[in-house]
């Protein structure tokens, strides 16, 4: 159910004192009312429980919500973004949904925040490349986010590192309670700066620490309940993607030790899509290969995908096409700052071994390497002819991060093998 913004004195009985006080608690509209547990109203001052259920009441009314409504008429509306990884998008059902909660957790490592700051971009391409044109709340309690990572995703996918910056809120958090008071502001940024993306990378780290041991265990939960509380609304109400991240700790289940989110129910319940991130082996850093596995969804199967973390975010492989030069309207700095290859080599002279030698195979055509061409195999077109024979806009609008220009390139640098 999507719900238009209405204000709160649309509420029948509510005066402006009530208006004040509701307000001055971060509920601002006649849907956060509408929405709000009786509990949490009930507690601000001045109100009164009985107030508080009246006036919750009177919003729901108003706002329609105190009907049935026939099953073809509820407009679902999900959008998806693109995660930069066409495997992740696939097990994903389209990529990090709107309206609802996701949850990556995962050891130290194992790409959570690369994922949050890929979508931070990547929502704001538009609708055919994979994105919302959206805006982003971006709450970061690790100190983890890194601008210069988003310029190199954001050129990545032939957008304005500038611009794409402006767009993204930042907020670093100091205690869970910072936390809770900015996961509300982010909801009023849904409303006043189309915020379409939140996340909170990660959900428990300073929670973790604040509440220690089991007799604080209640209230961290507490905590916890009303922060996944308010995010579902957001998400509901503003039809907002939600990206949670969590870190995981080893539990002993009978003789075998297993990896598991903390926070416990409340966030596995709290959250509709839930994707364990996995590293290879100890050594994490021997390779940049990541396994995604959907733990629980309502309607996805229970599959898993390999994808890759590069400098320039998630990807199906190890290296990611950037778009010619000559495309972007501002300043290109080299991709691999961090590594001594510069882009033309990357271009040039894939890095690979051929397999199947075929002199028709896709990896032969310039610009394309082995990655590209795995990707590209997977839309159906895994030779030369066929890459000549496809639609350059069909496929430059199916693969993340592939530019109309980058196919249109490609199929001419193909043309001239077969030429040749
Ligand atoms: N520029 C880069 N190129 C390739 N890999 C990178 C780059 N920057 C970070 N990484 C890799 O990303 C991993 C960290 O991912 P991150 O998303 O921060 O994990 P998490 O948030 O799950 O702890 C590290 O293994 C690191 O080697
Ligand atoms: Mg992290």
């Amino acid at each position: 159910m999507i719900l238009k913004i209405a204000d709160l004195n649309l509420v029948k009985g509510i005066n402006a004192r009530q208006i004040k006080l509701l307000q001055e608690s971060g509920i601002s509209t006649a849907e956060a009312l509408a929405m709000s547990p009786h509990g949490v109203v009930s507690e601000i001052d001045g109100l009164g429980g009985k107030t508080a259920k009246k006036l919750i009441w009177n919003a729901r009314n108003a706002l329609g919500m105190t009907e049935f409504t026939i099953a073809e008429e509820i407009n679902e509306n999900t959008e998806y973004i693109t995660t930069g990884s066409a495997e992740l998008d696939r097990i994903l059902g389209g990529g990090i949904a709107t309206g609802k909660l996701t949850e990556v957790f995962g050891p130290f490592k194992s790409g959570k925040t690369n994922l949050a700051h890929t979508i931070a971009v990547t929502i704001q391409l538009p609708p055919k490349k994979g994105g919302l044109n959206g805006v982003v709340a971006y709450v970061d309690s690790e100190n983890t986010f890194a601008k210069e990572k988003i310029k190199r995703i954001a050129k990545r996918f032939g957008l304005d590192p500038k611009k794409v910056l402006s767009k993204i809120h930042h907020a670093r958090i100091y205690s869970s309670d910072h936390q809770q008071q900015m996961i509300a502001k982010a909801e009023a940024l849904c409303k006043t700066r189309g915020v379409r993306l939140i996340v909170v990378d990660s959900l428990m780290a300073l929670l973790r620490n604040e509440y220690v041991g089991i007799g604080m265990l209640a209230r961290r939960q507490n905590v916890l309940n009303n922060m996944i509380h308010a995010l579902s609304r957001t998400a509901e109400r503003y039809n907002c993607a939600i990206l949670l991240t969590n870190q995981v700790a080893t539990k002993m289940v009978g003789m075998f030790s297993a990896d598991d989110a903390i926070g416990g129910n409340i966030v596995a319940h709290g959250c509709h899509f839930r994707v364990m991130f996995k590293t290879k082996g100890f050594s994490s850093n021997n390779s940049l290969k990541r396994r995604a596995i959907i733990v629980d969804a309502p309607d996805l199967p229970p599959e898993e995908c390999e994808f890759f973390i590069t400098s320039a975010g998630i990807a199906d492989s190890d290296q990611v096409e950037m778009p010619a030069k000559k495309e972007m309207d501002f300043e290109i700095e080299t991709l691999y700052e961090e590594s001594s290859t510069n882009q033309e080599e990357i271009e040039d002279e894939p890095n690979v071994e051929p397999t199947e030698s075929d002199e028709t195979d896709l990896i032969t055509v310039k610009g394309i390497g082995k990655g590209t061409a795995e990707n590209l195999r997977n839309y159906g077109v895994s030779n030369i002819s066929q890459l000549i024979e496809s639609d350059p806009e069909d496929l430059a609008s199916k693969i993340s991060g592939v530019s109309l220009k980058k196919v249109l390139e490609w199929q001419e640098n193909a043309r001239a093998i077969l030429q040749a």
